[in-house]
């Protein structure tokens, strides 16, 4: 099928990729050409594992290309994505909708009729933004002077992806969720996904097939309804990690340990193991701004989600307990050395977007410490987007090991987890380790004469 991406971005990049990989003509398009100039050359301004290789390997092959002219990437198109950005708003509560408001209407100002064509929205927006942008689209038309007579239908299909699995989980979703009033409109997405839904391609070298996997389910469901569960999603798994983390405070008061409690808890099928990693909290810039917007949204309507509120809340206070556990072992902190190994809000990825090092790096300047940082990939990015960030960066483990007082393991990163530890120990003036994702052994470090704590364990 002929496909156009509006927003070149990791969610547009990503689902680009892929659907030229699987054998479709895709187009993308963003208004930022700096953007579309460097992705012609197929230079990424973001980092994601393998997506750089399939970008230029779709280049070449021709089936993928990127333009600053919409209406290039509009002509042929049987279904156009709009995956453009959806931000917190200023007001820190609410989305803010301008990027997929405008690129709605642009694409009414560029439709042109003579075919059927689909739009739909992959961007995560409240409930209910579907019908709102087909009345952004009619404003562009109308503007063309074209109302009523461009033959078009409006469907929502979000995504589900992680950072860091963008491919593997484009290739591979547990379910694709296709929301459309429209028959046809459902039947282009069915057509579409087929290859996934059957899993008829031959895997990427690098993104092999999971052991076992046969089909994706497609749920075709109403708009709405679709919207509601890409932020049902985000908000379950987020409470899921607000409740272990919990039991892991638990577990540190009575002497229990969560990762057993997780193990002994998660075998019951009706659990589930998955997401249950007690530690410094979850960042990213999706669960936060999805649960803030759900209860937005609930607030509406007059109604107070108190469960969600409280998974917030948890998390606000989740993220400063390597703090604490800091002060339990050093009781001053005024004047000590701290090491951050990690920035990024989860390994396998530089972005920073609400990444707790970044509220302990400012806690621990606070209380006095003197902070160097180090992370295997996100230390430009946050020179660039952090420049008051009151924290040194350093360029290996051992840099950051040398001299200092205390170690707290915020991203777990597996150079972290295979670092040479008996040579760290050697150069830090006091063997602490605040393993804040339970990533380390703690038998191994305490064996070795370290100071280990861990979050619940
Ligand atoms: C999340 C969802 O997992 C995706 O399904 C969704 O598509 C995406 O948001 C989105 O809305 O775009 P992502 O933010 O990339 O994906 O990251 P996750 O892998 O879900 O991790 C989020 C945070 O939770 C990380 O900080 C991670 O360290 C933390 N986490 C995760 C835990 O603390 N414990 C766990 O057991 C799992």
């Amino acid at each position: 099928m002929n496909i156009a991406i509006i927003g070149a971005g990791w969610v547009g990049v990503t689902t680009g990729a892929v659907l030229a990989f699987l054998g479709n003509k895709v187009k993308g398009y963003d208004v930022n050409s700096k953007l579309i100039s460097r992705l012609i050359e197929g230079n990424l301004s973001f980092y994601e594992p393998h997506l750089p290789e399939l970008v230029r390997e779709q280049l070449q092959a021709d089936r993928l290309q990127f333009t600053s002219e919409l209406r290039t990437a509009l002509s042929n198109a049987d279904v156009v994505f709009i995956a453009v950005g959806t931000p917190v708003a200023a007001d820190g509560q609410t989305v803010d909708m301008r990027f997929v408001g405008d690129a709605a209407y642009n694409v009414g100002l560029n439709l042109q009729p003579g075919r059927f064509q689909v739009i739909v929205t992959k961007s995560t927006v409240p409930v209910g933004t579907n019908g709102w942008i087909e009345s952004y689209i009619e404003q562009g038309l109308e503007e063309q002077g074209l109302s009523g007579r461009v033959d078009y239908a409006v469907a929502s299909n979000p995504e589900f992806l992680r950072e860091g699995m963008a491919i593997a989980d484009t290739l591979y979703p547990d379910r694709i969720i296709a929301g459309s009033g429209d028959e046809r409109a459902l039947k282009a997405l069915a057509e579409l996904y087929r290859p996934i839904v059957d899993q008829t391609f031959e895997p990427p070298s690098f993104s092999p097939r999971p052991p076992g996997f046969k089909r994706a389910p497609l749920v075709r469901v109403d708009p709405a309804t679709a919207e509601l569960i890409k932020y049902a999603a985000n908000s379950f798994l987020a409470t899921k990690i607000a409740f272990i983390n919990e039991m892991a405070n638990i577990c540190d008061l009575v002497g229990a340990n969560v990762k057993d409690v997780a193990l002994g808890i998660g075998l019951d099928h009706r659990i589930g193991g998955a997401f249950l990693n007690a530690g410094v909290g979850w960042g990213g810039s999706c669960f936060s701004k999805d649960l803030v917007a759900l209860v937005r949204e609930a607030e509406v309507y007059a109604y107070t989600p108190q469960l969600l509120k409280a998974v917030l809340e948890q998390n606000r206070w989740q993220r400063l307990v390597a703090v604490r556990k800091l002060q339990d072992v050093l009781k001053t902190l005024r004047g000590r050395r701290i090491g951050i190994l990690g920035l990024a809000f989860k390994p396998e990825t530089d972005d920073l977007r609400s990444a707790p090092a970044l509220d302990i790096i400012r806690r621990l300047n606070e209380l006095g410490c003197v902070v160097r940082a180090y992370d295997p990939v996100a230390v430009p990015r946050c020179r660039e987007t952090h420049p008051d960030m009151p924290v040194t960066y350093g360029e290996s483990v051992m840099e950051i090991a040398d001299g200092a007082d205390a170690l707290i393991l915020v991203t777990e990163w597996q150079d972290f987890v295979n670092a040479d530890w008996q040579a760290i120990k050697s150069l830090m003036r006091t063997p602490v380790v605040i393993d804040g994702r339970n990533a380390l052994d703690k038998q191994r470090l305490e064996g070795m004469g370290f100071v280990y704590r861990g979050v619940g364990i």
